[in-house]
């Protein structure tokens, strides 16, 4: 009667042992390929995960060159959010109808803020970030129908007030 036990423990203990081996190739493997599959992602789904890489969908289809900030242009942009934006938003961290602006400018890349200036509903639509933006805000940005010309002299605006808030 105990050989048969005997045997059955060691085959079992044996297939558990091949088992856990498996296993641990099996997570080995995933594991290589994960890394592997990082090395070589898309650019479209590298932008997905890194905000600053994502320029949006809109008029905007390519980076632009930044230079200093243009002080006339964040004037006549002061005055067209005065206008058309302060209804919803603040330029503070708080949340009003849309979200508080403080630090656009770091969180979205320029090219991005202009296609979500120009450009909301395609945006809350099939851009992931402003996708996510009308989850938390229940509100659809409405067009302004603000020019690309325009939206970079509010983009002008923004990096100032973002940089004055920087120098505090
Ligand atoms: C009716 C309210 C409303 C008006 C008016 C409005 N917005 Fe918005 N805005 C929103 C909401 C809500 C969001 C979040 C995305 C969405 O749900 O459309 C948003 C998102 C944004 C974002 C992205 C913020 C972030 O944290 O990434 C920017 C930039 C922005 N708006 C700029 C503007 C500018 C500039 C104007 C004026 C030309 C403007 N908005 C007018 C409601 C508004």
């Amino acid at each position: 009667m105990k050989k048969p036990i005997n045997v059955l423990l060691t085959s079992l203990i044996i297939l558990f042992i091949f088992s856990c081996t498996s296993v641990d190739k099996k997570q080995n493997d995933v594991a290589a390929t994960t890394t592997i599959d990082d090395s070589y992602k898309p650019a479209a789904a590298a932008d997905a995960g890194n905000p600053m890489n994502n320029i949006g969908i809109g008029p905007v289809k390519e980076r632009f060159a930044l230079g200093a900030i243009d002080a006339n242009k964040a004037t006549i942009g002061k005055d067209i959010f005065e206008a058309k934006c302060t209804s919803c938003h603040k330029f503070t961290s708080d949340k009003y109808v849309g979200p508080g602006l403080l630090g656009v400018t770091e969180r979205r890349t320029p090219e991005w803020i202009v296609n979500q200036i120009t450009n909301p509903a395609e945006m809350t639509e099939k851009d992931p970030i402003a996708h996510e933006l009308l989850e938390t805000y229940l509100t659809q940005m409405t067009n302004q129908n603000i020019t690309v010309e325009q939206a970079k002299n509010i983009l002008e605006y923004f990096r100032q007030q973002d940089a004055a808030h920087k120098a505090q």
